[in-house]
């Protein structure tokens, strides 16, 4: 495969943009459609490697899939009436779509496999497996690793379980399976992850408690198909709003970015750090919304703790990038999920952006982060994606920051969320 050449010391980034549909919602969407009573209608759904993913799995089940140029419609039937796979479940690179999955169709009346490549093959299931276990389920795998084989369900019972680490992924496939149990499902969060689950399962007609830290998942399986607007990805809105900042002479308008309070971490942290970003045309009911306006602007090192990990977690890349150019240091900790992430986040980050002339100490938990360091390579430098989306798109934007030539090894994997990234960074950066 060959390297891509990707633009460097850019002297604006202007314009508007709207970015691709959000990729947590747009699974949710999928899953919730697939097994509600009549047709979804989604509108906005992204159309990336990771959903297709899942969209392939629940067509395999049986469901029926209409794409049209402005929307998708899916067909749905009830979980009771899926239908045996004539393979294995194919997850590709995404943790998403196996975690919730494994949820989902814990009950099936046959047996599945679910297989992937070979970094979602090193990602840890047992997170899904032990509780989902305790509820019932019955999955064959080695090491808790892809690939899993769910086996022909007799029945899952409500459990109380506190969540070891704060997981979204983890809380959603326990929430799935617990509207198909018999009894409660109480399921304790240590800190809030995104709630596009309970949301959504709201919009379907079917109503989680939460009650301070825990969720409360009362059986019921009982979907109504409906209309779904999946928003703007904040988490690819933070490629752009990170560049926006630091390019000089830039101004963006990013539109219908979503801005959930649960995954809206990067524009507290960025503003902690001194950053101004408007907000214009916000719409506050369902998945809130907003038009986001970010301006070049001097920042200021800060200290990110694991209270603001989960809200963050998908934008630490973009984060660190930020802090290698802000004044003063920035201090990341209790970022160890970050490991076992597409690429364990905190070696490729460290060691990707150190080749560009950053200076950024790994640690166990996080990063130390030594800021004002002005991004240059000597001769012709090649950095590496890893296989991992958002290091490949963080890194074309450092790029954008470096003096030199820089080009980027597995640029493919940006389609795994965002395969038009490329097209709106030659559209939206001045050279
Ligand atoms: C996601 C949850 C997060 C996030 C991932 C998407 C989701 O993972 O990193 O990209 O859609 O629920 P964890 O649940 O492992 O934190």
């Amino acid at each position: 495969m060959t390297n891509r050449q990707l633009k460097t010391a850019a002297t604006g980034i202007n314009g508007q943009l709207t970015v691709p549909g959000d990729k947590s919602i747009s699974h949710r969407a999928v899953m919730l459609g697939s097994i509600a009573t009549g047709e979804t209608t989604i509108y906005g759904l992204l159309d990336s490697d990771d959903v297709r993913n899942t969209l392939g799995a629940m067509q395999q089940l049986g469901v029926t899939v209409d794409w049209y140029d402005d929307r998708v419609v899916v067909h749905g039937r009830p979980l009771t009436t899926l239908t045996e796979p004539d393979g294995p479940l194919d997850m590709g690179n995404s943790g998403t779509s196996t975690r919730l999955l494994m949820g989902l169709l814990a009950n099936q009346s046959f047996p599945m496999t679910f297989v992937g490549d070979a970094s979602l093959s090193t990602r840890p299931l047992a997170r899904v497996i032990d509780p989902l276990t305790k509820m019932g389920a019955r999955f064959v795998s080695t090491n808790h690793r892809l690939p899993v084989t769910t086996m022909p369900g007799f029945g899952l019972h409500g459990i109380h379980y506190r969540l070891p680490v704060a997981s979204a992924q983890v809380k959603s496939a326990l929430i799935l399976a617990g509207l198909q149990a018999e009894g409660e499902t109480v399921i304790t969060e240590p800190l809030a992850t995104r709630d596009h689950t309970e949301r959504m399962l709201h919009h379907f007609g079917v109503d989680v408690v939460r009650d301070g830290q825990d969720i409360i998942v009362t059986p019921n399986t009982a979907l109504t198909g409906t209309t779904i607007n999946v928003p703007g990805d904040i988490s690819s809105a933070a490629f752009w709003i990170v560049a926006a900042l630091l390019v000089p002479n830039s101004e963006l308008r990013l539109t219908g970015v979503g801005i959930n309070p649960t995954r809206d971490g990067i524009l507290r942290l960025l503003r902690r750090m001194g950053a101004v970003i408007e907000l214009d045309n916000m719409i506050a009911e369902g998945e809130p919304t907003a038009d986001l306006i970010v301006r070049t602007q001097a920042l200021q090192g800060t200290a990110i703790t694991s209270e603001d990990i989960p809200t963050a977690v998908d934008e630490i890349p973009m984060l660190v990038l930020a802090a290698t150019q802000a004044l003063g240091d920035t201090l990341i900790t209790g970022a160890q999920e970050l490991h076992v992430k597409e690429t364990d986040r905190i070696a490729t980050v460290t060691t990707q952006l150190n080749k560009l002339g950053a200076n950024i100490e790994a640690r166990e938990d996080g990063f130390l982060v030594h800021g004002g360091t002005p991004l240059h390579v000597e001769e012709p430098t090649v950095v590496d994606s890893s296989g991992d989306h958002r290091i490949g798109m963080m890194l074309a934007i450092a790029a954008l920051l470096t003096d030199g030539e820089v080009a980027l090894a597995n640029a493919d994997s940006v389609s795994v969320s965002y395969p038009s990234f490329f097209a709106d960074l030659e559209r939206l950066v001045e050279d």
